[in-house]
């Protein structure tokens, strides 16, 4: 067998050991260098970095001595990436936690430490070149389990540390409340429990951030509602669901037929898989969702985005309207007794109904197969692990015929497709299921 490791190294230096060979490299490099044959290639320049070194000219001489500490320490301890959120930028979980850190910190006069934080958001500006960044934070994360667990996941960043499953579901943080969001510098508005109902004056004072995927503008609260950018591909795959190269002929739809299609999210969060549908030309979307601080993201990232929308909160009534989006500030379900209401004939355009909550979406999916009327698909979201995939498959299959069945529907239901979003944890991945059912047809799967 061919020894790769030492396709790699001149002939010259074969045969004198691994280590051995590897120095004579090395050596032959430096001197190269010494000479002015070869330059090293430059590091870029980092913008944290460049701000921690010019804010420590500032400092007092013999402060980092007084902690036993040395600017080298410093940052190599500093965080080296962010995310923007305009106006936000975000450095990940556990950014500025090293003792070094911690400990210069309490010595840091707040005007020092806010002269810091200035400097970096200066320099990311600088780098990003997209605009003013007012704003500076770092990510803790979206608890799955309420405050005063340990367990996190840094959805933000896409981090995705281990341990995260919930024992508990009457804990789970079902709302997806990032608990601990660090601010650092800027006004992110009052920080409410996520227990108190907002007002309109709330909302007004909050701090709104936003970015746009796949074009299309999400904005949403950071102190209140999670954003994960992990879902972009998800995103994408509904935007080209009936029309990409790969579509079946079957599954093709023009955009007039499309137009007369509609989409349930039963949990529609700030808009992320409803504002595909809409931008996709369904003549109508319809999402629930529980969260007022999400809900008010997606009517602001609508506005944004120039569609048209209306919240119906609990107790409202509501007659369908001309409106793009319709979100119900409600328990999802509820959806069915709403729709049920609609004079007959108005459901039977609905073709996509979305149950996206994580760990599991079962609690919707018999609410979901009784929303979708004849043909359409019903995308499961699951935490799934690797090896489990086609047991859920066959779980979801059963399950999904199972309760037509016993609803005297008859139907044919496929799992079409398992669609591998974005890993959650090691060995865990959020899987997207397409149930296809159709009724009137019995089919066995696979036949
Ligand atoms: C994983 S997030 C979905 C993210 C969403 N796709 C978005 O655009 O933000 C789940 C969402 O479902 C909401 N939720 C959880 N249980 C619900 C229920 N029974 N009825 C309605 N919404 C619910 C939560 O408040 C949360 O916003």
């Amino acid at each position: 067998m061919e020894d790769s490791s030492s396709s790699s190294i001149p002939i010259a230096y074969q045969g004198l050991g691994a280590a051995a060979e590897e120095r004579a490299i090395k050596s032959r490099r430096a001197k190269r260098f010494a000479d002015g044959w070869e330059h090293p290639k430059p590091k870029p320049p980092n913008p944290i970095e460049d701000a921690i070194k010019s804010w420590f000219e500032t400092l007092p001489a013999g402060l980092l001595e007084s902690i036993g500490a040395t600017v080298d320490e410093l940052i190599s301890t500093a965080p080296k990436r962010w995310i923007v959120y305009a106006p936000m930028a975000l450095l990940p979980s556990g950014g500025f936690s090293h003792k070094t850190w911690t400990q210069l910190q309490s010595a840091l006069s707040s005007i020092q430490a806010d002269d810091l934080w200035t400097k970096i958001l200066g320099a990311i500006t600088k780098k990003e070149g997209k605009g003013l960044l007012t704003h500076l934070a770092i990510n803790s994360g979206i608890p799955l389990h309420k405050i005063g667990d340990e367990d996190e996941i840094d959805e933000y960043l896409g981090l995705t540390p281990e341990g995260i499953m919930s024992e508990d579901p009457n804990q789970d943080n079902i709302l997806r409340t990032p608990s601990g969001l660090i601010t650092l510098h800027g006004d992110f508005g009052p920080s409410l429990s996520p227990d108190v109902i907002p007002s309109e004056r709330d909302f007004k004072e909050a701090f709104w951030v936003s970015t746009k995927q796949n074009g299309i503008t999400q904005i949403w609260a950071p102190r209140y509602t999670m954003f994960s950018r992990g879902n972009v591909k998800e995103k994408a795959r509904l935007l080209e669901f009936h029309s990409s190269r790969f579509t079946p002929e079957s599954r093709k739809r023009t955009k007039q037929e499309l137009g007369h299609d509609a989409a349930v999210d039963l949990y529609a969060g700030i808009g992320y898989f409803v504002f595909s549908y809409v931008k996709v030309g369904m003549g109508k979307v319809l999402g629930w969702e529980l969260n007022p601080w999400s809900v008010e993201g997606l009517r602001r990232g609508a506005q944004a985005n120039g569609w048209s929308i209306r919240i119906v909160k609990s107790h409202d009534e509501w007659e369908m309207g001309t409106e793009d989006i319709v979100v119900f500030l409600e328990d999802n379900r509820k959806a069915l007794e709403r729709l049920k209401r609609l004079p007959p004939g108005e459901l039977r355009s609905v073709k996509h109904v979305n149950c996206g909550l994580l760990p599991s979406s079962e609690g919707s999916w018999e609410t979901a197969m009784e929303i979708l009327p004849e043909e359409g698909w019903i995308h499961v979201h699951e935490n799934v692990g690797h090896n489990d995939v086609g047991a859920k498959k066959r779980q979801i299959q059963e399950a999904f015929s199972t309760h037509l069945q016993k609803a005297g529907r008859t139907a044919e239901v496929i799992v079409e497709h398992v669609e591998f979003v974005k890993t959650f944890a090691p060995g865990v991945w959020h899987c997207v299921f397409d149930v296809y059912i159709r009724s009137g047809v019995v089919r066995e799967p696979g036949s």
